[in-house]
């Protein structure tokens, strides 16, 4: 009997978190418990941050530590700075996996997988996620890195150490609940892959490290960049219906639709389309949100039936091309969100581990007779 083959390990369970909920039928998404539309509406993304690694919302107390605990780890060495001088050359993501992947040499704790040292090094990951990313940025801008800034939020630290400039408090927010909605999702390819590395007993830095990698590529993280290409290549809404139609009539796909789990929408998507929609109208550009809205409600409605809607990375990319945010650092931002996620996982591997390893069929050749090399055709 050959063996059953999941391609894509599809609907397999390997494991029980208490990290997140998804329901892809009905669309809902917890993040140990609390619905992410109250999260959404009414957290901050340092409570969220806690409320992963520490698994309770925190009081106002322990907020006001934990803030103070991120705020002073948001320094990256110098030599982690000259690193990313040295790559200033590539794409955001590769620095950032280049950035973390330096840290571990400056970590005191870099080889303790206890969960205790397993949050601690993520909540100094978190912080120092943004530095690397906006260091990066600057430099390969010819600029120098914008120091951290303690007295603003994570977000607001971000936007100022990207532009130097301290942001208003909309955009602060904005960026808030895109980090938020991005920080966890249960066993997406990153975070399998973050536990990957985590099984073999590895480390954090390194699992992370993979983390970034895989989420990567345009098939997870990289949508939100290819989502606001096509709104730029569209132009206007009129244009959105053809344009749409010689993709999907070649078999191409839509970037921001479909999800392997969500067969209904994704629930994250809901706050990213008003917030675009009023972003849009503010600064006088209300055209990329029509054709987004154009392109979900006249193109991809027919998908519906099939359980393809509207993903979380639809409206984050117009969100950020909004704001000023080169297209190159939309994957970033979605990763500096997600190392609390991979943190959290990795936690839970570390506490209860088994090394991840599967089985393929082999379907190539058997027992072929060895020709020495002269003898070879
Ligand atoms: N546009 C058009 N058709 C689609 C799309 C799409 N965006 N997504 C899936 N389909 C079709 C696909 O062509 C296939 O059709 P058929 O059965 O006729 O061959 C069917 O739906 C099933 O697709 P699949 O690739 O087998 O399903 P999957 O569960 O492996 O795909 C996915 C999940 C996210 C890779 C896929 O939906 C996709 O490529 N979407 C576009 C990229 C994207 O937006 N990615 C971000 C995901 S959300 C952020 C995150 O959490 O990572």
């Amino acid at each position: 009997m050959p063996p059953e083959i999941i391609k894509g390990l599809k609907d397999v369970y390997f494991d029980t978190t208490t990290s997140s909920f998804i329901d892809g039928q009905e669309g809902k998404l917890l993040y140990r418990g609390y619905n992410i539309h109250d999260l959404a509406e009414k957290s901050t993304f340092e409570e969220v941050v806690y409320l992963l690694l520490y698994g309770k919302l925190p009081n106002e107390q322990q907020l006001e530590e934990f803030d103070q605990t991120m705020r002073a780890n948001r320094r990256i060495p110098d030599e982690v700075i000259q690193v990313l001088d040295l790559v200033k050359a590539s794409h955001p993501m590769d620095a950032l996996r280049t950035g973390i992947s330096a840290l571990a040499a400056f970590d005191p704790e870099v080889k303790d997988n206890s969960v205790e040292a397993t949050i601690r090094k993520g909540v100094r990951l978190t912080a120092q996620g943004p530095t690397i990313v906006a260091a990066h940025h600057r430099l390969r801008q010819g600029l120098e890195p914008v120091a951290p800034d303690p007295s603003l939020n994570h977000a607001g630290n971000f936007l100022k150490m990207l532009f130097d400039e301290v942001p208003d408090k909309d955009t602060t927010d904005l960026l808030d609940v895109d980090f938020i909605l991005h920080a966890e999702h249960g066993s997406n390819a990153s975070s399998f892959g973050a536990r990957v590395t985590a099984s073999t007993i590895s480390d954090l830095h390194s699992a992370v490290t993979t983390g970034v990698g895989v989420l990567k590529g345009p098939a997870h993280g990289g949508a939100a960049e290819e989502v606001m290409k096509m709104a730029l290549d569209i132009g206007q809404p009129e244009n959105a219906e053809e344009y749409c139609r010689n993709i999907l009539d070649n078999g191409g796909r839509i970037m921001g639709f479909g999800h392997r789990v969500y067969k209904a929408e994704d629930p994250r998507a809901r706050h990213l389309r008003e917030r675009s929609r009023v972003l849009s109208e503010k600064v006088g550009q209300p055209h990329w949100f029509q054709i987004l809205t154009y392109v979900e409600e006249e193109v991809m409605v027919r998908y519906r039936s099939r359980g393809i809607f509207v993903n979380v990375d639809f409206f984050a990319g117009s969100i950020y091309y909004l704001l000023g945010i080169p297209d190159d650092l939309f994957i970033s931002i979605f990763a500096l969100g997600r190392i609390a996620g991979w943190t959290l996982q990795c936690a839970e591997q570390f506490e209860d581990n088994i090394l991840l390893r599967p089985l393929m069929e082999y379907t190539g050749e058997m027992d072929l007779e060895y020709t020495a090399i002269g003898d070879r055709a």
